[in-house]
């Protein structure tokens, strides 16, 4: 095994203030929370609590920036300019940022540094090339008229993000409202507020003038509604869980802002005995354990068809039993913590509830030591479509077995769920491959892969997994309006 190097240096915490019109201010109320290394438990710092108050002022910046300052008006490609040179910033402190993440998360470092950071990155830099290639139509119309249309900022956006990839949320969001000339009022989920803040930090520092972006931590009841509620915002961004999601349509109705949600899934991962099954267990372990298993689109109902079912249960039980879990900070640390109390409790509650429902608990399932939010790599065998392991979304290290025999069955039995964001497929039939891609209803099908993203490629869910697409060229429609103009020509 590698020698085990930690970091040289804890990150440094600067930011801890709502960041509104450029300034660092504290909440109107002096109200502040504590945020946690879930790790150790321990409070890293205090962070401004912001509440209606400090939206309000945070919405005002954001509406006179957009109303009468440079950014709407300034040269496309100087604002893509701008993004480039924050995207530049971030790379130039990929190290403290990554460690930043790891510590207010309890996410394995090597994930902060070279999945979560880098993508970021990216994507900041791939929505900067768009800023100066937004552009509208000429519409042959009857009559003697010319027609055009332009596609212009939607305005003054609301963007509301979880704590399972923070500083990746907030630049899926701030890529497309910057290049499409919106400015921004952003809450970050309380768990972890830091590294959006010295995002915001370094925004500033990269010439984006003030009250583009402006940043106001603090609680969903609170902040995320006053946000929602805000007669000043013209739309909302919002990705997290889909009951949140259903408070924030009605709390946005009084305005009919534009939604756009990105929200959570239970997809099915299913792997047919013609697959490659060493590759199909290798994806099927990462795309449901990576980032603890809080993720979105993990992959966690999997599909097994029934005459490779005890080969597949032997290979990720044997993956399970050497994935390293522990310190975030260990390079080779492969699971960390769990972001949370709360989300802790509600995992450990799901794999009671399976063992009840007699499920096979064939690797985890405990509490890792007694300091920080660490559970087992968990697998459940003989699980049934109806148990609670099978239909609700954990966002935990849990995974779910079940057993099928044929195509028809195991296309039908994946839809079934009130969720739609991604599904997979393993198979050596192109023919077999090509149907279930069309016939699984999900808004991102991989074949013989998981958890490939792209920041060109459209991501978001059918049904009840959101509303609209993030990334890729979908991704900025959401932040824009289109005008039509009409010129009589005499
Ligand atoms: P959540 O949906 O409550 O939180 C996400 C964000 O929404 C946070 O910034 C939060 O402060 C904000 N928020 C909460 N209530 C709000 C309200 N009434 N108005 C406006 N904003 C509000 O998710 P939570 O409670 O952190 O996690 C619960 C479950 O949600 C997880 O166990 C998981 O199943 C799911 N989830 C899904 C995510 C995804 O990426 N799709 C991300 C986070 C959670
Ligand atoms: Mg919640």
């Amino acid at each position: 095994m590698a020698t085990i190097t930690k970091p040289a240096s804890a990150p440094e915490i600067k930011q801890t203030q709502c960041f509104i019109g450029g300034e660092w201010v504290p909440a109107a109320s002096g109200k502040t929370f504590e945020t946690i290394n879930p790790a150790t438990e321990e409070v890293i710092t205090t962070v401004a609590e912001g509440d209606a108050k400090d939206v309000d002022l945070a919405v005002k910046a954001a509406r006179e920036a957009f109303d009468s300052g440079p950014w709407r008006k300034m040269d496309a490609r100087d604002r893509g300019r701008l993004m480039h040179k924050l995207a530049d910033l971030i790379e130039d402190d990929i190290d403290e940022l990554a460690r930043l993440e790891t510590l207010d998360n309890g996410k394995p470092i090597r994930e902060a540094r070279h999945g979560d950071l880098p993508l970021v990155v990216d994507c900041l830099r791939y929505y900067a090339g768009w800023a100066d290639k937004i552009h509208g139509q000429t519409i042959p119309v009857r009559g003697n008229y010319f027609c055009y249309t332009k596609r212009e900022p939607v305005g003054v956006v609301g963007q509301i993000i979880p704590w399972n990839f923070p500083m990746l949320m907030a630049a899926w969001k701030w890529g497309p409202a910057l290049a499409a000339g919106c400015t921004i009022v952003m809450k970050p989920a309380e768990q972890t507020p830091l590294t959006c803040l010295r995002m915001a930090r370094l925004a500033q520092k990269a010439g984006i003038p003030d009250g583009v972006i402006n940043v106001v931590p603090g609680y969903g009841p609170t902040a995320g509604a006053s946000i929602v509620k805000h007669p000043g915002v013209d739309k909302v961004a919002f990705t997290g869980e889909y009951k949140t999601a259903q408070i924030i349509m009605k709390d946005a109705s009084q305005t009919l802002k534009r939604l756009t949600f990105e929200l959570g899934g239970k997809s099915p991962n299913i792997i047919f005995a013609d697959s490659d099954l060493d590759a199909a267990a290798a994806g099927t372990h990462m795309g449901l354990y990576l980032n603890q298993g809080q993720c979105c689109c993990a992959g966690s109902r999997v599909f097994v068809e029934e005459k490779v079912h005890d080969k597949l249960i032997d290979k990720l039980a044997a993956m399970n039993k050497s994935r390293k879990v522990g310190d975030p900070f260990d390079p080779n640390t492969e699971q960390g913590a769990q972001v949370d109390k709360a989300q802790f409790d509600k995992i450990m509650s799901y794999v009671e509830a399976g063992k009840k429902a007699g499920a096979k608990c064939v690797t985890g399932g405990k509490r890792v030591g007694d300091k920080g939010y660490f559970i087992e790599p968990t697998l459940f065998d003989d699980v049934q479509d109806d148990m609670s392991i099978a239909t609700d979304e954990i966002f935990g290290p849990v995974l779910s077995v079940l057993k099928f025999k044929d195509v028809d069955e195991v296309i039908q039995r994946g839809n079934n769920t009130f969720f739609g964001l991604a599904a997979a497929v393993w198979t050596s039939d192109v023919t077999k491959a090509h149907r279930l891609a069309d016939e699984l209803r999900a808004g991102t099908v991989w074949v013989n892969c998981y958890d490939v993203f792209d920041t060109a490629a459209p991501f978001g869910g059918f049904k009840m997994s959101g509303i609209g697409r993030e990334l890729g060229e979908k991704g900025l429609e959401a932040y824009t309006e289109n005008k039509t103009v009409t010129m009589s020509l005499g």
